[in-house]
């Protein structure tokens, strides 16, 4: 995808010049200042700074999560207690909303480790469904759009049995179960397909009083907004599992779904802990640093994640309000983990690690330390206290090292 998309961006920029070129030369980044956090107390902070930010979010960049969709539905549709050879339970929720019957619902994976009685849970959302995540083969395929392709076995937009396990690498199942934590996990596309005109079969348009007639404003959300929406209804339901321990919640997500992990994050302190792994512009890398993706890359080519506000700052980083280290900053005093791949330049790694790097004056406020390091750190040498970061050798991708680290951070948080 990501590869396809440089390449038709490469033969755009080719047939029509002049189109500036994306940069890769750390000394043409720029120089703008970044927004001042404005901090003075952890209480302040709390009480007026960190509203006033979130709203910032909301109108500028991915729009406001509508407030109450009235109760969720739960219910919980196959129990398997002999799952992945026996290490784990297996569960599938469907979670619906009665008040939106349009809205098809979601459904939700959860992997319990047998050995523990409530184990923590790592919750975050796929991008080819529940029965690419995992290896076992009785999962139902999911039925919903998928994005065309021949690579993933992806035909006439469904999912095929080909699919099965083709995401598994990215979720280290065994490992994490065998370390007594738990994980949720729901495709995106239940929630909302992932195109332009994706939402007119998804959250936004069911709740929506024009429905799929929607012309959608500034400071209305995008697809982002509707994905990170569904991460906190996967966390309502885990407060009822017996089997979770539904006050540690970590939140996870890759690239796109990295965004979303930190904007679901930011909204829902639920989530003790928050995870971009490889989440690029319009995640954890500074908007104001032009290298590699920029706004106006990101905005052409996907409109449907963001507010429309957010496409004014094309070209023009430097007028928006908020940059990223105020994102990172939005974690706080909760810990945070930022992950980049060395290969990722397209996600601008010294980006993401600056952007976390600069959410440490408040951390500071609350008397926590954050990545603890001037610089980013060499290839493969994980830092930080509060704001965990790390550059792995190799591809935008997530993988067991991703992983390892995010359990080991964990279980130093959470005392396990
Ligand atoms: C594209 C997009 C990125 C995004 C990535 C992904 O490459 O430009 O912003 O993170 O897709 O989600 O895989």
């Amino acid at each position: 995808m990501r590869t396809a998309f440089f390449t038709l961006l490469a033969a755009t920029a080719l047939a029509q010049t002049p189109r500036p070129g994306v940069n890769y030369d750390e000394s043409k980044v720029g120089n703008d200042p970044l927004p001042d956090l404005k901090l003075t107390t952890a209480e302040e902070w709390t009480q007026t700074r960190r509203p006033e930010i979130v709203k910032l979010f909301e109108d500028h960049v991915f729009g406001k999560t509508p407030a109450n969709l009235g109760a969720p539905k739960f219910e919980v549709t196959a129990t398997k207690p002999d799952a992945l050879g026996g290490i784990a339970t297996r569960k599938f929720i469907h979670i619906s909303l009665p008040a939106y019957p349009a809205w098809p619902g979601m459904d939700v994976m959860l992997y319990t480790p047998n050995h523990i009685k409530r184990a923590p849970c790592f919750v975050g959302l796929s991008f080819g469904g529940n029965h690419a995540v995992s290896q076992e083969t009785d999962i139902p395929l999911n039925t919903r759009w998928m994005r065309e392709s021949k690579e993933k076995n992806i035909v006439d937009h469904k999912a095929t049995e080909a699919t099965r396990g083709t995401e598994s690498s990215r979720w280290a199942l065994e490992m994490i179960l065998k370390r007594g934590f738990a994980v949720a996990t729901a495709y995106y596309g239940d929630i909302e397909p992932d195109h332009a005109d994706g939402w007119k079969d998804g959250l936004r348009a069911a709740v929506s009083k024009d429905g799929a007639n929607t012309v959608w404003k500034d400071g209305e959300w995008g697809a982002i907004g509707a994905w990170a929406w569904g991460l906190s209804r996967i966390a309502d339901y885990l407060q009822t599992d017996a089997q979770v321990d539904g006050k540690h919640l970590a939140v996870i997500g890759h690239s796109r779904l990295g965004k979303t992990s930190l904007w679901a994050g930011a909204q829902d302190e639920r989530f003790g802990f928050v995870i971009s792994n490889n989440s690029g512009e319009g995640g954890a890398a500074l908007m104001r640093r032009d290298f590699g993706e920029t706004t106006a890359i990101i905005t052409k080519a996907f409109p449907h994640w963001f507010t429309p506000k957010y496409a004014s700052y094309a070209g023009n980083a430097a007028a928006c309000p908020i940059d990223m280290h105020m994102f990172i900053a939005l974690a706080a005093p909760r810990p945070i983990y930022i992950a980049s791949a060395a290969e990722d330049h397209w996600a601008d790694p010294k980006g993401e690690f600056l952007s976390g790097k600069f959410a440490g004056p408040v951390y500071a406020l609350f008397g926590k330390k954050g990545v603890m390091v001037d610089e980013q750190p060499a290839i493969d040498t994980p830092v930080g206290d509060f704001v965990g970061y790390h550059v792995r050798t190799g591809k935008h991708d997530v993988t067991d090292y991703d992983w390892k680290q995010y359990l080991t951070f964990a279980a130093r948080h959470w005392g396990r």
